[in-house]
């Protein structure tokens, strides 16, 4: 990942994309051309169930085991459980708390969280939050293990294809706390396990929560409260005849050899869509002003969001806020992209919808049953509410000029280990590695490169987007983000600045395949 790509190299990424990158032209014709997916299909055998039946599972909040005036101290156990997802069957999960999702944390702006996390799995476990600003030893590096009850660290060392030996890896055994200083705007973050190698199918399996900052700023502002705000946890999933999640991984101990079968490289994607673990679900709603706070949680899949009336009216989607929080002010949306890990804060007014309507939150990347997510059923009348026409007036705006470094990184797919895998900048994921150096303080530009789609996430920071390709940035790139969408043959570039603490970090694919499968870099801070 050298400072200074010379053009040629730029334009020599990926055979079929170099001319893309090229030039303006030559892009929106491969646009044009696009997949819609990058991933395969796994088809269910079990009977699915009925679209928009299942009442909406809102996750329970978790309550603090201690409070005192240092912060707020939690406990987890990461378990196998049995779960009714589809109706008549019980899965198998592997859980925080015994639910899927896991349970929800609510914490404010500055306050300490501490997680006390107890490993009854199987297999060795990380927990990452997603989109935290967390010391490095807090932030879930992939070897940083956490063992089952009688493994040792070197039998867990000796699992997994590339992992190799991590000496500065911090192993414990069955337990260990995660300590989150939550020194960060307000927004909706989200937990899951981040173990090298293993991180897809074990997210799959059901290790997952929501975790939400509140802070003074937003609620200075007047937005929906309580039963109006509605936490949606979009994941895809397959299911086998018996009911249990399907999943193509080459070792399904998940101990052994990583990845999937060579036809679901690109990704898996579920033809199940669940929506806080429950499939296609209906929610029973008012005619007031909704707040959805959305993540997708999916491996692979993408969305593209539609919200519909049953006379085929479409509602507008009015973001307010992105991964890292508020925006400066509502972006209205005909409709909303939102690729794995990423989240979107909408606003959804049902003013004015009579009563007895069906909302259908449709998803146009998807066909089939896969077109569905959920719906809204309009019950009743509710107070209205007005739409904000300002937000939050404390987003960082960093200036090009400013950068200290203008880095290029390639995603692209490219050999591992003697199978396909996906690389950052030609190289599979290294600990031992450092790819990226950056000083604490310094404002940086990044432009990423790809060639299929790539969600790229950045640990530790949050940043803005500046444009892609040879324009300006998408309606919804507004705000600050931690993921990106990258779309097939696209360029990108963010700008950012690493701030809060120094260490060891990783930026990667947030296709969880392409993470498993190589596409993980090292970003260590100065
Ligand atoms: Cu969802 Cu490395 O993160
Ligand atoms: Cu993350
Ligand atoms: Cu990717």
């Amino acid at each position: 990942m050298a400072e200074h790509v010379s053009r040629r190299r730029l334009l020599g990424i990926g055979a079929g994309i170099g001319a893309v990158a090229a030039g303006g032209l030559a892009l929106s014709a491969a646009w044009a051309r696009r997949p819609a997916s990058t991933g395969e299909q796994l088809v269910s055998e079990v009977p699915l169930p009925q679209a928009f039946w299942m009442p909406l599972p809102i996750p329970a909040v978790l309550a603090p085991v201690a409070s005192t005036s240092e912060g707020d101290r939690y406990e987890m156990v990461q378990m196998e459980t049995e779960a009714e997802i589809i109706p008549g069957h019980s899965t198998r999960l592997w859980t925080y708390n015994g639910v899927f999702p896991g349970p929800t944390i609510e914490s404010r702006r500055g306050r300490h969280v501490t997680v006390a996390h107890r490993n009854e799995l199987p297999v060795p476990t990380v927990v990452h939050l997603h989109g935290g600003r967390t010391p490095a030893s807090s932030d879930g590096y992939p070897t940083d293990l956490v063992l089952p009850e009688g493994w040792t660290a070197t039998a867990a060392h000796g699992h997994g294809g590339h992992a190799g030996t991590d000496d500065l890896a911090v192993v414990t055994n069955v337990q260990r706390e995660y300590g989150f200083p939550l020194d960060q705007r307000a927004t909706m973050l989200w937990y899951h396990d981040h173990r090298m190698d293993f991180t897809a199918p074990a997210i799959w399996r059901g290790l997952a929560g929501l975790h939400f900052v509140r802070d003074d700023i937003e609620d200075a502002i007047d937005l929906p409260r309580g039963d109006h705000e509605l936490p949606l946890m979009i994941a895809d999933r397959a299911f086998d005849a018996d009911g249990q999640l399907a999943y193509p991984s080459l070792d399904p101990t998940l101990t052994g050899e990583i990845g999937v079968e060579e036809r679901f490289t690109a990704g898996v994607l579920g033809d199940v869509i669940l929506v806080n673990g429950a499939p296609w679900p209906v929610h029973e709603v008012d005619t007031g002003l909704y707040r959805l706070r959305i993540l997708n949680g999916s491996n692979a899949r993408h969305y593209e969001l539609e919200a519909v009336t049953d006379v085929g009216r479409r509602l507008p989607l009015v973001q307010i806020g992105a991964d890292q929080g508020l925006l400066a002010a509502p972006v209205r949306l005909q409709r909303l992209p939102i690729a794995p890990a990423e989240r979107y804060d909408l606003l959804l007014d049902l003013n004015g919808v009579p009563v007895g309507t069906k909302v259908r939150l449709a998803n146009r990347l998807g066909s089939g049953r896969t077109g569905d997510v959920m719906a809204f059923h309009v019950v009743r009348e509710g107070a209205g509410m007005p739409i904000p026409e300002t937000l939050a007036s404390d987003l960082p705006e960093w200036d090009r000029s400013a950068a200290a470094v203008v880095r290029d990184l390639a995603f692209r797919t490219g050999r591992m280990n003697g199978r396909h895998g996906w690389l950052i900048d030609g190289l599979p994921f290294d600990p031992n590695r450092t790819d990226v150096t950056a000083e604490l303080g310094d404002i940086e530009v990044w432009r990423l490169i790809a060639d299929v789609h790539h969600p790229v996430h950045l640990h530790l920071v949050g940043f803005r987007v500046l444009g892609r390709g040879n324009g300006g940035p998408l309606p919804h790139d507004a705000g600050l983000k931690d993921t990106i969408a990258l779309r097939p043959g696209e360029s990108a570039e963010i700008i950012t600045r690493f701030d809060g603490y120094r260490g060891r970090y990783l930026f990667h694919c947030h296709n969880a395949e392409h993470e498993d499968m190589g596409m993980m870099a090292n970003l260590e801070i100065i």
